[in-house]
């Protein structure tokens, strides 16, 4: 049964204080562990559940994703992430994302069409780079000109109007990559390089990231398939921090560009997605594997702040299934380019290290998509400074499709989360003169 109105099951709490009880229902999803139904406590008991990091706490129903954490599973509307990641193209998982099914060959080609012809930007929107210093970190040059969207594209903010609705979410999709590319440009001063509509999504980002107007430009097949395989591995993963920032921002009505903004913002942190930066600068300050065992020692140590970068995951106790899918594929980039990268040697030699430590063991602490997107994305070409932004060029999809889906639900308030108060209690204002 997967809805709340009419379940017979419930759990009952009781106040061991008072002896008083209150009947709180269950509800059953798809699939994964039911939820108890929490809405009305605070009316019956006057008491705030209390979950803060939220690690137990259910903040929505969706259809999009679904992850077991403990299996090491990841399906997006039904569909293993293995199966999408070898057998559809990106703008199929963006169709499954939006609308809950794969595209037949009509809807995939126009589709395809209507993300292609919106790629291109207002031009104006040059000018905006312009105010950025050259060395900005790309995501701060991101969250401000995916926010200047919305400066830009007035005719479809209304978020009360489906059309409008989907433009939106056409347009993140489709400018994301050339924000994304014009960035990467901007911090090299290199001219930037208008989309072309003849070329596939993964093969116009490398375009635009990596021709210059002086010669042409072929685009590497083998990378362009890396490059999708990249993008949909990344492309959503349910209620996770950047996710529940853009449905927290949505809540309040606030435009879908505005909300993208704050789920790059999020994004950004090295617990999230700008660890795949920080595993590859890990990976050059250990240097050799006979440093590695230095490394796992300093990782467990309670009084040093440092953590293995691409282990752990607050919902995979077991492989992220994304990395892989993404360990394969470094492999294969890595040997058609002809690069022998010695942090791809030492990346395996620390894997193995780690997962036949026991404190690695006990904790459930296993390699995550981070730990191997950055060596691709380095043999691609990319700086490590643009790994997250990469990240966010993927995830966009799934910030728009969980965006669309929480707009679309008759039940929407705005997100407004309570706390347990531990400040001083009441006291009267003292003057400046009498205070110590
Ligand atoms: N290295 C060493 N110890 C770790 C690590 C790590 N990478 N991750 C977790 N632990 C330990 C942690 O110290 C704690 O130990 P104890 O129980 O003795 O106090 C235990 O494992 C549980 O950790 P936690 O911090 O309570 O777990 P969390 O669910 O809050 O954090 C995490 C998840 C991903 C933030 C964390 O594992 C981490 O910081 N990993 C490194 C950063 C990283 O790779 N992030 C990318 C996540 S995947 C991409 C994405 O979703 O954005």
């Amino acid at each position: 049964m997967s809805n709340d109105e009419v379940s017979t099951k419930s759990f009952t709490l009781t106040n061991n204080q008072t002896g008083e009880t209150s009947i709180l229902p269950i509800i059953d999803g798809t699939m994964g562990p039911s939820v108890i139904d929490v809405r009305k406590l605070y009316n019956d008991t006057n008491h705030f559940t209390f979950d803060p990091s939220f690690t137990s706490t259910g903040s929505c129903k969706s259809r999009i994703t679904y992850i077991d954490g403990e299996n090491g599973i990841l399906q997006h509307r039904g569909y293993d992430i293995q199966d999408l990641a070898e057998k559809a193209n990106y703008l199929e998982v963006c169709y499954l994302l939006l609308y809950g099914d794969l595209p037949n060959a009509a809807q995939k080609k126009q589709f395809e069409h209507n993300i292609t012809y919106h790629t291109l930007l207002h031009e104006q929107m040059h000018f905006f780079y312009r105010g950025f210093r050259r060395d900005a970190h790309p995501m701060a040059i991101m969250c401000g000109v995916v926010a200047a969207l919305s400066a830009f594209y007035h005719d479809s903010l209304d978020i009360w109007d489906p059309a409008q609705r989907e433009l939106s979410a056409h347009r993140l999709i489709a400018k994301i990559g050339t924000l994304a590319a014009m960035t990467y440009k901007y911090s090299i001063g290199q001219p930037f390089m208008y989309p072309r509509n003849d070329l596939s999504y993964s093969e116009n980002f490398l375009y635009m990231c990596f021709a210059v107007p002086a010669e042409p430009y072929k685009v590497n097949p083998i990378l362009a398939r890396a490059m999708e395989k990249l993008l949909i591995l990344h492309a959503d993963h349910e209620q996770n921090a950047s996710t529940s920032t853009v449905r927290l921002a949505g809540s309040s009505q606030a435009n879908p560009f505005a909300c993208i903004a704050a789920g790059i913002a999020c994004l950004w942190g090295p617990a999230h997605g700008g660890a795949n930066q920080e595993v590859l600068e890990m990976l050059d300050e250990i240097g050799s594997k006979e440093r590695i065992p230095e490394f796992i020692k300093k990782a467990k140590d309670k009084d040093d702040p440092f953590r293995l970068m691409g282990f752990g995951h607050r919902v995979y106790k077991n492989f992220d299934p994304r990395a892989r899918v993404l360990k394969q594929s470094c492999d294969e980039v890595l040997e058609d380019l002809g690069i022998n990268d010695p942090r791809l040697e030492l990346a395996m030699e620390l894997e193995r290290i780690a997962l036949q430590d026991e404190y690695f063991i006990e904790r459930k602490l296993f390699p995550n998509v981070d730990f191997y997107s950055g060596i691709i994305l380095k043999a691609m070409g990319f700086p490590t400074s643009m790994f997250t932004v990469l990240f966010a060029v993927a995830r966009t999809v799934g910030w728009i499709a969980q965006w669309k889906e929480m707009i679309e639900e008759p039940s929407l308030r705005i997100g407004r989360p309570r706390q347990l108060y531990t400040g001083p209690a009441s006291r009267p204002f003292v003057k400046l003169e009498d205070r110590d």
